[in-house]
């Protein structure tokens, strides 16, 4: 832990600019949303992105359960001990970083300004380390889960081709919409039975958005249903390295070139920065 400290302090020194922030979120839980954020942050690093694994699922964090690693931290940990946050960041494979979630997160809500205030002034030192922070957010719209997403740079929502996730997927990006129609979605439909299927929910969705929000969806990206994940899951190995070759692993590095290709200028300083809008957002609720 102390080398990981040392480690992350010195490359504090050399100021990246902004990290890009990407909130994976979904309507109904349960649809692959941590599998699909961890496998991405693991493909990323792999790619030689530094890349920052935040689980914020509140009250169920199990990004470490998946990595089969108990992690000593978790967000938690600064909230109530102020410890700082380079002291809470745990390693993963492929050298990925990450911070666990607590078991009792829906205290974010709750914090008081001196919290909050600490809480900022640790991300915006990491927002200088990493070249993407990525946030696993927990399934439905609480006022935190929409500040989170509204301030992140771009959104991943996550459904299966299921009437009810579709119908709960759609109730967030309006909500999203709602308070920003140029806030840039990506659609990912996955367990997908066969690519008509998958084909035919990315298209409804898109149409339907088009049509009552008057916005364009971003892009729409399939994943197969494939055993591989449970198999990940049960061996606690993210499936992108216990099989690259499997269908879902194949699809889930098509989905992670595709946005690279989209997100391949330098990182730069922003106007307005991922803590700043947060604060906007938040405070809003505090009123
Ligand atoms: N592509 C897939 N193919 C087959 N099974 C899958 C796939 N994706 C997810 N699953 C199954 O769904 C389970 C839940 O996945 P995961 O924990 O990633 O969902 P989640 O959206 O993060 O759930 P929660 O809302 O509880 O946080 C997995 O343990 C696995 O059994
Ligand atoms: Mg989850």
């Amino acid at each position: 832990m102390y080398d990981q400290a040392e480690s992350l302090r010195n490359q504090l020194k050399n100021n990246k600019g902004q990290a890009k922030t990407i909130a994976f979120a979904s309507g109904k839980g349960g649809v692959g949303k941590s599998n699909i954020a961890l496998n991405f942050a693991i493909e990323l690093q792999q790619r030689r992105k530094s890349v920052l694994l935040f689980d914020l699922d509140v009250g169920m964090g199990n990004i470490d359960i998946l990595l089969g690693s108990k992690s000593k931290y978790s967000i938690m940990n600064l909230f109530t001990d102020f410890l700082p946050i380079h002291g809470i960041i745990e390693l993963g494979p492929k050298n990925l970083s990450y911070i666990a979630g607590g078991t009792n997160l829906h205290e974010l809500v709750h914090l008081d300004n001196e919290r909050l205030d600490y809480f900022f002034s640790q991300y915006s030192e990491l927002a200088r380390i990493y070249d993407y922070i990525i946030f696993d957010l927990g399934a439905g719209i609480t006022s935190t889960t929409l500040s989170f997403i509204l301030a992140a740079d771009e959104c991943f929502m996550i459904t299966t081709p299921e009437p009810t996730a579709i119908t709960d997927a759609y109730s967030v990006v309006k909500q999203i919409v709602l308070h920003d129609k140029q806030f840039p979605i990506h659609l990912v439909v996955n367990r997908c039975q066969s690519k008509k299927e998958g084909k035919q929910s990315v298209q409804r969705f898109k149409k339907v958005v088009a049509t009552f929000l008057e916005t364009d969806m971003l892009q729409g990206s399939l994943l197969p249903n494939d055993r591989t994940v449970t198999t990940a899951v049960m061996k606690q190995i993210p499936y992108v390295l216990l099989n690259p070759q499997a269908p879902i692993s194949k699809g889930l590095k098509n989905i992670v070139t595709e946005f690279l290709d989209h997100n391949n200028a330098p990182n730069q300083l922003k106007s307005i920065s991922f803590v700043e809008k947060l604060k906007q957002y938040l405070g809003v609720q505090r009123k």
